[in-house]
């Protein structure tokens, strides 16, 4: 059976963290987007750069109305002597977004965090870098990476797909972002919008790629 993911509704647990216990639903309802990511280990070397760096991202975070909450299989006493090694390694940006601690692993299993071939040194399973864009409106996945514990996240990307979501959300997606896109270049409009509606929805016009196909389906506008 496949674990959570892109439209699945968040469960509603109740976790204890590195500030107290937290119902995920009362969590991520105090924001429009909530970042739920897991890393495998505590005094690990790729974790403390990810999550320093996500602490460094935190204000470009809170612009976009995000917030973080961090998951892993330590405990919280391990996360709070941890998180001075990784405030100390990243340039003292403090870590002021919760992580949680799911020793049992109940709680990972089931945000479809655990990666089946990482194992800690007794053998116990230990999750991926799994991380959930979760909409504070109606507590589903919109977007998930899953990442084995050998690679670590890039946050440049994390906001890219942020703006994109938002994007996306704002047009009723109407439009959607191509690859590679940044804030300020141009969008494509969905299929699902007619020549017709598109003309009436983007009056600033827009271009039609000309394609082998000779259909007119990749359509790009501007909508800064
Ligand atoms: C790390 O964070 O560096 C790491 C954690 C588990 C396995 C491999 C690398």
């Amino acid at each position: 059976m496949p674990g959570l993911t892109i439209g699945d509704t968040l469960p509603d647990l109740e976790v204890e963290t590195t500030h107290g216990n937290i119902r995920l639903h009362d969590y991520v309802d105090q924001s429009d987007f909530t970042i739920i990511f897991s890393h495998p280990g505590d005094f690990t070397p790729v974790c403390t750069t990810e999550l320093g760096m996500m602490a460094a991202y935190a204000d470009k975070f809170a612009e976009r109305g995000v917030q973080l909450l961090g998951f892993s299989a330590d405990d919280v006493d391990s996360h709070n002597q941890w998180i001075k090694d990784i405030e100390a390694h990243n340039g003292g940006h403090k870590v002021t977004y919760p992580i949680a601690a799911d020793p049992h692993r109940h709680f990972i299993k089931q945000l479809n965090m655990l990666d089946p071939d990482e194992k800690d040194s007794s053998g116990n399973q230990v999750p991926s870098r799994a991380l959930h864009i979760v909409d504070g409106r109606d507590k589903k996945i919109k977007l998930s990476f899953l990442y084995p514990a050998t690679t670590g996240r890039n946050m440049d990307e994390v906001l890219r797909v942020l703006d994109s979501l938002q994007r996306a959300s704002e047009s009723q997606h109407k439009i959607a972002t191509p690859a590679n896109w940044k804030p300020g270049e141009p969008v494509v409009i969905s299929p699902s919008v007619s020549s017709e509606e598109a003309k009436q929805m983007f009056p600033q016009g827009y271009n039609t790629a000309h394609l082998p196909s000779q259909k007119d389906y990749l359509r790009f506008t501007n909508v800064n």
